[in-house]
């Protein structure tokens, strides 16, 4: 079975989470390609899509919802999995105790839901290192002083042991459903 793990990423850690989920379906037994959103592959030629992006503003970026809407006909016809990387900090929850990884969801979301039907949207906590900011980040960093510290922490808070086992449900998955087919 061929999986294409296409993402999209600012900074490397949404490509760090992609990377580890291609890693994980391999030794599952699986063929699995990475390729950045902007030159990603045509889907068409894979027999399952993963499909991840880091979260900018609330949003996906928008590499990977050109993505998603220039292949919507062959992703819907596919099994597809997808994540984004956002939340950073050591916290589960934010100040009014709602879980982050739910109020973190970027709103084009709502609409793959409806356009593609993915198996599932899986929020993985993010990585951030202020120093390799660009200019409009750090602008926006800088701007919003206290704020900006508390929301975006530096740290590298990706869940590796979260990614694998989010990796082998998609293993065990697409297992079943060959021998669906079969
Ligand atoms: C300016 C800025 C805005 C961000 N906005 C959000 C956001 O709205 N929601 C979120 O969960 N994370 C947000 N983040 C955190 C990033 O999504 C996180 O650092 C992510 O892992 C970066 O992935 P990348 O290195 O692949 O670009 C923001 C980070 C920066 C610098």
């Amino acid at each position: 079975m061929r999986v294409l793990v296409v993402h999209a990423s600012r900074y490397g850690a949404t490509q760090g989470i992609a990377e580890r989920i291609a890693a994980t379906l391999r030794q599952q037994g699986l063929e699995a390609t990475v390729q950045p959103a902007q030159h990603a592959a045509d889907p068409v030629g894979y027999d399952a899509i993963v499909i991840g992006s880091a979260t900018y503003y609330l949003h996906w970026m928008k590499r990977a919802t050109e993505f998603v809407r220039r292949n919507h006909n062959v992703l819907a016809n596919r099994p597809v999995w997808l994540f984004s990387s956002g939340p950073l900090g050591t916290e589960a929850k934010d100040a009014q105790a709602r879980d982050l990884r739910v109020v973190t969801e970027p709103k084009e979301i709502a609409e793959f839901r409806e356009t593609i039907r993915p198996r599932d949207h899986r929020v993985f906590f993010g990585a951030l290192d202020h120093s390799k900011l660009g200019f409009a980040h750090r602008l926006m960093l800088k701007l919003s002083a206290n704020r900006a510290s508390a929301l975006f922490p530096a740290g590298d808070f990706r869940d590796w042991n979260d990614v694998e086992a989010w990796a082998s449900s998609i293993a065990r998955a697409l297992k079943a459903y060959v021998d669906e087919a079969a």
